[in-house]
């Protein structure tokens, strides 16, 4: 079934496009400032797509990413020129998030999408052959299987590269030759594929991966990087964390669960400090876990715990419904990962004042 059939409220999760197909549609009505050729909005309104606003009829932008403006000004500005963009970070910081975004307010389509594996062959980037018909028919182009990439060429439109640096290096190469001299040659037919103007690639990668020196010098000289980082401070953490549990609470229609926002505070307080190895009061210094711990694996652990609590809790969120969770993300090396989480708990969790429930819930999913 299509998606115009369904409609994107029996979605489970639609495209960013869908979710804020008012949002885009007023802000292309309120937008008159000048658009790259084949843009749907000025970056002008692209930015305030991302970082939410009014608009002058009074419509409220919400905001996606929480960040920088600076940031998303330079990633934008970039999709315009001849240069492509490639957003670093360690995992949890919304590149992905950032990345469906853009596309979805500069193109109107985010789907455009190749996702970056150690597998990820060469017509994943380029193009590759209905074997039937190549059989049938010979090679034609009828029989060509376009990727992402070439699609995005023939549109003039975004593509998006997922983990860049996953993809084995030689593969990573045949993006050269479409970033520099915005062609695809097909010598099968004799032809190419010429970029439209408007045609751009945001790439991803993970800057935790031994990944990023992989990108060969002369590939990385055509993207522009921008380094996406985590939340500057707690209380921004939590404005983003609280949001999007909202959102994802709305969208699996969870039982509403109110004020969550303790138990948002405590989850972010964790990961903030153990993240950084001191305490927020700047008293205690700590040991690092293995894991992450991001942000997008708080909104994680308050997802579960909100489903916990609106389905077998007494539908209020308590330490009970996310101590399990805290302690998943937290604990990621069964040996060393305990010891650290113990120091935690019994120095920093056991004596802070309001946390004893926390502190309890801790001990016995951990016993
Ligand atoms: N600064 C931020 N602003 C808004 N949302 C954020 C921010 N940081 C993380 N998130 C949320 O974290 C989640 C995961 O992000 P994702 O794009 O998958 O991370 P990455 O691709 O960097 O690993 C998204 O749901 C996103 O909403
Ligand atoms: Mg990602």
């Amino acid at each position: 079934m299509t998606t115009t059939e369904t409609g994107t409220g029996e979605l489970l999760r639609p495209h960013a496009e869908q979710t804020f197909a008012e949002e885009l549609r007023a802000l292309a009505a309120a937008d008159d400032r000048p658009r790259p050729p084949s843009w749907r909005l000025s970056p002008w309104a692209v930015v305030t797509y991302l970082l939410g606003g009014i608009l002058p009829d009074g419509t409220a932008v919400t905001p996606k990413y929480v960040g920088p403006r600076r940031l998303v000004e330079v990633a934008v500005a970039t999709l315009a020129t001849d240069r492509a963009l490639l957003l670093l970070g360690v995992p949890g910081t919304a590149k992905t998030w950032v990345s469906e975004h853009l596309s979805a307010a500069v193109c109107g389509s985010s789907t455009l999408l190749v996702q970056g594996t150690s597998g990820t062959a060469e017509e994943a980037i380029r193009y590759g052959w209905n074997y039937a018909r190549l059989l049938a028919e010979g090679p034609s182009t009828g029989a060509l299987v376009p990727s992402p990439v070439m699609t995005a060429m023939h549109r003039g439109s975004l593509a998006r590269i997922e983990e860049l640096t996953r993809i084995p290096s030689d593969v990573q190469d045949a993006l050269i030759t479409v970033l520099s001299e915005k062609t695809l040659p097909v010598p099968e037919l004799g032809t190419e594929v010429q970029a439209a103007k408007g045609f751009n690639v945001i790439a991803t990668a993970n800057d935790r991966d031994r990944g990023v020196n992989e990108l060969s010098s002369a590939l990385r000289r055509r993207f522009n990087t921008v380094v996406l980082p985590l939340p500057a401070t707690e209380d921004e953490e939590v404005a983003i964390v609280t949001r999007r549990v909202e959102q994802l609470g709305a969208a699996l229609e969870l039982p509403a669960v109110p004020a969550a926002a303790d138990e948002v505070r405590r989850v972010v307080r964790v990961f903030r400090e153990l993240r950084s190895g001191i305490t927020a009061d700047g008293r205690t210094k700590l040991k690092s876990p293995s894991a992450t711990l991001s942000t997008a694996e708080a909104i994680s652990v308050l997802t579960s715990g909100l489903a916990l609590s609106a389905h077998f809790g007494d539908g209020v969120l308590r330490a009970a419904d996310v101590a399990g969770a805290v302690l998943g993300a937290v604990i990621k090396d069964p040996v060393a990962d305990a010891v650290v989480w113990t120091e935690y708990l019994e120095a920093v969790v056991r004596e802070r004042e309001g946390w004893s429930d926390f502190y309890r819930a801790c001990r016995e999913v951990h016993e």
